[in-house]
């Protein structure tokens, strides 16, 4: 047990799935997951260890924004050994060609700031995903035929973002999304040498203002999620 997760040594697996949102890991989980038990609810922030295909996964809730995800993601590295750790989540389309329902397999994740900024000093940090990871993930999203793109996103730490002039310049150098975890888990990831990736779904565009509807969620989701677990164990 940690401070933040309430799982006994050994019931977390290696690979362990982030979803932000903790209802989204208990659906993940009943949905893709064979014999998959609760382990964590502290706080509400539900984690689930199961299998899929023969493989043991955890799916925990890694909360909103970097410092939660912080929490979360230290505490599974360090305390529970996590190898592999995948976010799936939403983000915000930033190109016309990146359409509300489309996976962004992220490459790199962009911040003014994140919790291991400080760390830095008066480096940019360039946090990167787990090249095995992105290529896995980019043969199944292929193989499955969703529309899919691989490129740079950005985390923000704000959702109700007032700087207009700052997503420009991110659309301008081909930012393909907005989220508001990944850059973190890279930057942890690298430190601790395990392997990170974000797999996201395009739930809103900022510039169309499109939004996928409540009930379109669950299908567009479940390709991020298969696209996640084969990508783990490919
Ligand atoms: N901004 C930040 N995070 C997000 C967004 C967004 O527009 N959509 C989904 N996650």
């Amino acid at each position: 047990m940690t401070i933040h997760i309430g799982a006994v040594p050994g019931a977390i697996a290696e690979t362990v799935l982030m979803p932000g949102d903790p209802y989204r890991a208990r659906w993940a989980a009943e949905t893709f997951l064979e014999g998959a038990e609760l382990v964590n609810e502290v706080r509400g922030m539900l984690g689930f260890t199961g299998t899929w295909r023969g493989n043991r996964v955890t799916i925990q809730g890694s909360g909103m924004g970097m410092p939660s995800l912080s929490i979360y993601a230290n505490e599974l590295i360090r305390d529970y050994d996590a190898q592999t750790l995948i976010r799936i989540g939403s983000c915000g389309g930033m190109q016309p060609h990146v359409s509300v329902r489309d996976v962004i397999i992220a490459m790199s994740a962009s911040t003014i700031t994140s919790p291991s900024s400080g760390i830095f000093r008066e480096v940019n940090f360039a946090p990167t995903a787990d090249y095995t990871l992105l290529a896995a993930a980019v043969s199944a999203a292929e193989a499955k035929g969703t529309p899919t793109h691989v490129g740079g996103i950005y985390s923000s730490d704000v959702f109700y973002a007032e700087r207009p002039d700052l997503d420009e310049q991110m659309v301008r150098h081909g930012i393909l999304g907005v989220e508001m975890e990944a850059a973190e888990l890279y930057t942890l990831a690298a430190r601790y040498n395990r392997r990170a990736l974000a797999v996201l779904t395009v739930s809103d565009h900022l510039q169309t203002g499109e939004a996928l509807p409540a009930e379109d969620r669950e299908k567009s989701f479940g390709d991020m999620v298969e696209i996640a677990l084969e990508a783990a164990f490919a």
